[in-house]
């Protein structure tokens, strides 16, 4: 077959298409509506999904549906930032949960799980880079046991930040940097928080336990993390911590022990398997995960 080229209607997109063979290659799409560029992060989130870095929105495809849209405002997040009174974008992140979709929602619901999708703006908050307020999640009342999260990068360059507790002394930090087809889970206890440490912005997608409460308290009384992650690419040390120790950098985390392929999608994943992603609401049944994921360099 020769090659083709055209405007390809798609949903509520335009689709310039070129290429050759019956899988044309898609290399520009533009918002039918406001003709602003789209990025198709599809084969990084498993559905499909089309991005639009100057809205900091996602549009979703067909039969995917979302809890209503959430924008998180600088303002609201004040109280967790380094200096509070510092000027940075309104418009921190867009974040979309319960994202619903063909094949994976009663699987998903299931097994205790959620899933989610977040945007972030890039830039800088005072000295610190874009970031997250910081949460730790309640524990399971069944097990006593904090739930979990997986995040999967689908754009952009992120630092996810794990501290060991929300408490005055920490006793340990794991920084993990990721990027497209690259995830990062999140032990039991742990409270994080997520930066755009790149020069664009980010989108992620997030496996959770919708039980899971998110406890903002915490981080929000020492104003945020243990250290503060710099747009510098310094870590600096909160002062409003009585202990913190020195930061490990982790690669990205793999699950060969759950089937999990290097940048499978983990919506794809659990497709394969149901069971692939129980550590996220049953953290307490894989303690050889959390002992490699936190034990590892
Ligand atoms: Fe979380």
């Amino acid at each position: 077959m020769g090659a083709r080229r055209g405007i390809w209607r798609r949903g509520r997109f335009r689709v310039w298409m070129t290429g050759r063979g019956q899988e044309p290659l898609i290399h520009r799409a533009f918002h039918e509506k406001t003709g602003t560029p789209m990025i198709d992060l599809s084969k990084y989130a498993g559905i499909g999904v089309q991005f639009e870095a100057e809205t900091l929105t996602l549009s979703f495809g067909s039969g995917v549906t979302t809890a209503p849209v959430t924008v998180r405002s600088l303002d609201e997040v004040r109280p967790m930032l380094r200096d509070p009174e510092c000027s940075g974008p309104e418009h921190l992140y867009t974040i979309y949960m319960d994202v619903k979709a063909p094949g994976v929602t009663e699987a998903l619901g299931g097994r205790g799980l959620g899933y989610g999708a977040v945007v972030y703006n890039h830039g800088v908050l005072g000295r610190e880079f874009l970031r997250s307020q910081g949460h730790v999640h309640s524990v399971a009342p069944e097990t006593g046991v904090g739930y979990s999260e997986l995040y999967e990068f689908w754009h952009g360059r992120g630092l996810v930040y794990m501290q060991s507790s929300g408490e005055d002394e920490v006793e340990d930090v794991i920084v993990v940097e990721a990027g497209p087809g690259e995830k990062v889970a999140i032990p039991p206890g742990w409270a994080h928080a997520t930066v755009n440490i790149g020069d664009e912005p980010m989108v992620f997608g997030a496996v959770y336990a919708p039980a899971a409460e998110l406890l903002y308290e915490p981080l929000r009384r020492r104003g945020g993390t243990a250290h503060h992650v710099l747009a510098d690419g310094t870590l600096e040390v909160n002062p409003a911590y009585r202990r913190v120790p020195e930061a490990r950098r982790q690669s990205p985390h793999t699950f060969p022990e759950l089937g999990i392929a290097p940048g499978q999608p983990a919506l794809v994943a659990l497709g394969r398997d149901e069971s692939c992603l129980d550590f996220v609401s049953r953290p307490d049944a894989f303690p050889g995960l959390w002992e490699r994921l936190t034990r590892g360099s």
